[in-house]
């Protein structure tokens, strides 16, 4: 085999949001590197087929909402059962909004940290117990966005949310690398999904082009995300914790 020190050869991989865009494009490219991936999402239909379309064999398919708390515990000894202890967690399920405070309650902040924070805590918590990641360590990679370190109109919700996992990160990182297991965190700029194709700086063609025009190198695709993903999960990453890989097209360079 030719050199290849991003190779996810022999690893097993879990993707939250497997079901959809950036998670999704991560289990497809996690399996074309030889890892054997675990897919979690909410839609069985969409996760099914994203299923069916990977390299290799031993892939797992988990229908799961990762905000349901209480079942979390079993939804990860059930994985750990079938597919053996994890070497690799991608957190890439969320939900996105914009949102001016005028419209912001505590409901709302309830259901944004229950979804972006909470639940990749908790999970990130059960597969961190003993034997449920491979003894010789592991890699976690939160999805953070470029609105935990850049403001745009009506993003304060969103970008709480993302900027806690930055923090989280950092701590975690610090706590966990007697046991190998590595933190690190992915802030996409703009990449084109469902998660915010019908928001309105994506439909109006002005804001989309205000929002465009931002990304110096144009707004970003799935693959440049997964690409990241991929690195921070390789052992190319090894010596790499509690960092935050910024990938968007130079928004914040400027
Ligand atoms: N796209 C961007 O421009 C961008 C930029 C920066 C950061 N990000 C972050 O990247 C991540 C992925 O975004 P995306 O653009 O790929 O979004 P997406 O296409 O809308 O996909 C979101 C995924 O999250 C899953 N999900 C949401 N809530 C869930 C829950 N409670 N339980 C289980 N699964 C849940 C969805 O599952 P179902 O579809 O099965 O319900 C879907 O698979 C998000 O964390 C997002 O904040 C995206």
């Amino acid at each position: 085999m030719s050199f290849n020190p991003f190779s996810l050869e022999g690893k097993t991989i879990v993707v939250t949001g497997a079901s959809s865009g950036i998670g999704q494009q991560c289990v497809i490219d996690c399996s074309k590197m030889g890892a054997k991936v675990v897919l979690i999402g909410r839609n069985e239909q969409r996760l099914s087929e994203t299923l069916s379309s990977l390299e290799g064999e031993g892939h797992l398919s988990v229908t799961f909402d990762l905000t349901n708390f209480d079942d979390l515990k079993g939804c990860v000894k059930s994985i750990v059962e079938k597919a053996g202890p994890i070497d690799g967690l991608v957190n890439c399920a969320g939900i996105s909004t914009t949102l001016p405070l005028k419209l912001m309650n505590a409901e709302k902040m309830d259901e944004f940290f229950h979804s972006n924070v909470f639940s990749s805590i908790e999970l990130t918590r059960h597969f961190c117990q003993m034997g449920k990641v491979n003894k010789s360590g592991a890699s976690i990679v939160f999805l953070s966005s470029i609105m935990a370190l850049a403001g745009e109109n009506g993003k304060s919700l969103y970008s709480m949310t993302k900027g806690a996992l930055l923090s989280a990160v950092r701590s975690l990182a610090c706590e966990f690398a007697r046991r190998n297991i590595r933190f690190n965190a992915v802030s996409p700029g703009a990449i084109l999904t469902p998660i915010n194709q019908d928001l309105p700086h994506m439909k109006n063609p002005e804001a989309r082009a205000a929002l465009e025009s931002k990304h110096l190198l144009g707004l970003g695709k799935t693959t440049d995300i997964s690409n990241a993903c991929i690195y921070l999960l390789s052992d190319a990453s090894r010596w790499v914790t509690g960092q935050n890989l910024v990938v968007d097209g130079g928004y914040t360079a400027r």
